[in-house]
């Protein structure tokens, strides 16, 4: 007995008032941003093989999911469009035509749902016709020209009523062009969220099937996006975009980099968000169907671990349904 000298840490966890008492942090739907997949069409949605529960949404029906969000206490919602096949090109122009999918959806959220923020993001994979985030020519994933792209896309994005701009591509010095042009089209007052921190990664692979980029892709993504064995990149990355101009970052994917997020936090004082990506969803979603674990359990277990390592705010495919229950 007298080895512990009265020390008994099991004390404050004997009792759920005192559990409560002593927890270190809270989950609330303001830490919950939700990624929504548009596509063309009329009261039109379509289901995603590879996502159980999570819906392609025409423009109409965004709008719908847009005030259940609001309603929720979601802050903040992040739009993918589906392009269809005829727009997309090897130069990705759809990417900043004003009318775009992408442009259209945010316009008519702004207008009906005034009170969310619209984060866009930004990245030629969802208008290539070759499902690369960047320009390709022999093979060579181009930096400049597609950061020339990429700043014309977030001005329409912009434009159309885009709260938050998200570049998801990794580009070099895409951060510092687009914050530039913000700023000379009278856009000083959007943020930019960077995907600054983001790995090449199998975990994307639902997420192709839902923007309808994976059966075009050729390769891989690694002479962008980074290398999962690496850490003090990660922070080189961030640095940068910061330097840029961001004004938060983003680590993606989200529960296997916990450690990515955690560094980030101590080492830089700004908000760090992270992307629960799609194949964490369908690892969660699927496991809970097959039995092996509480659905319910593991998705709150998941997001009070994304708060824990540092997050000031998750991405997550489960967003309404969680808001729901916390509020
Ligand atoms: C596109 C982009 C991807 C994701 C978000 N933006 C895929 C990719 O980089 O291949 C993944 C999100 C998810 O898996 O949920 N640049």
């Amino acid at each position: 007995m007298d080895f512990l000298a009265g020390r008994r840490l099991r004390r404050s966890r004997a009792t759920a008032w005192s559990r409560a008492m002593v927890r270190e942090t809270h989950l609330t739907p303001a830490d919950l941003i939700w990624p929504l997949f548009v596509i063309e069409g009329k009261n039109d949605k379509t289901q995603i093989k590879t996502m159980p529960g999570v819906e392609r949404l025409s423009v109409d029906l965004a709008v719908e999911a847009a005030r259940q969000a609001r309603d929720a206490g979601i802050p903040a919602l992040a739009l993918f469009p589906n392009t269809p096949d005829h727009l997309r090109s090897e130069g990705a122009e759809e990417a900043y035509n004003p009318d775009n999918l992408m442009c259209r959806a945010l316009s008519a959220i702004k207008a009906a749902v005034p009170e969310i923020g619209l984060i866009a993001d930004v990245a030629l994979d969802e208008y290539s016709s070759d499902g690369q985030d960047g320009l390709v020519r022999d093979g060579v994933i181009l930096n400049d020209e597609t950061v020339e792209v990429m700043v014309r896309s977030a001005l329409a994005q912009a434009r159309a009523g885009a709260d938050i701009i998200a570049p998801s591509d990794m580009m070099d010095g895409r951060v510092g062009a687009i914050r530039a042009v913000l700023d000379t089209e009278g856009f000083e007052d959007r943020q930019i969220m960077s995907y600054a921190a983001k790995y090449a990664s199998c975990y994307y692979g639902p997420f192709r099937e839902a923007v309808g980029s994976g059966a075009r892709l050729k390769g891989d993504k690694r002479t962008y996006q980074m290398d999962y064995a690496n850490s003090d990149e990660a922070l080189r990355e961030i640095a940068q975009d910061l330097e840029e101009g961001a004004d938060s970052v983003m680590v993606k994917p989200g529960l296997p980099y916990l450690d990515i997020v955690r560094r980030a936090k101590d080492a830089f004082n700004v908000p760090i968000y992270a992307y629960q990506v799609s194949g964490e969803f369908a690892m969660i979603e699927f496991a809970a169907a097959a039995g092996a674990l509480d659905r319910d359990a593991a998705i709150l277990e998941s997001l009070h671990a994304f708060k824990r390592a540092g997050c000031s705010g998750v991405l997550t495919y489960f967003a309404l349904e969680v808001a729901r229950k916390l509020g």
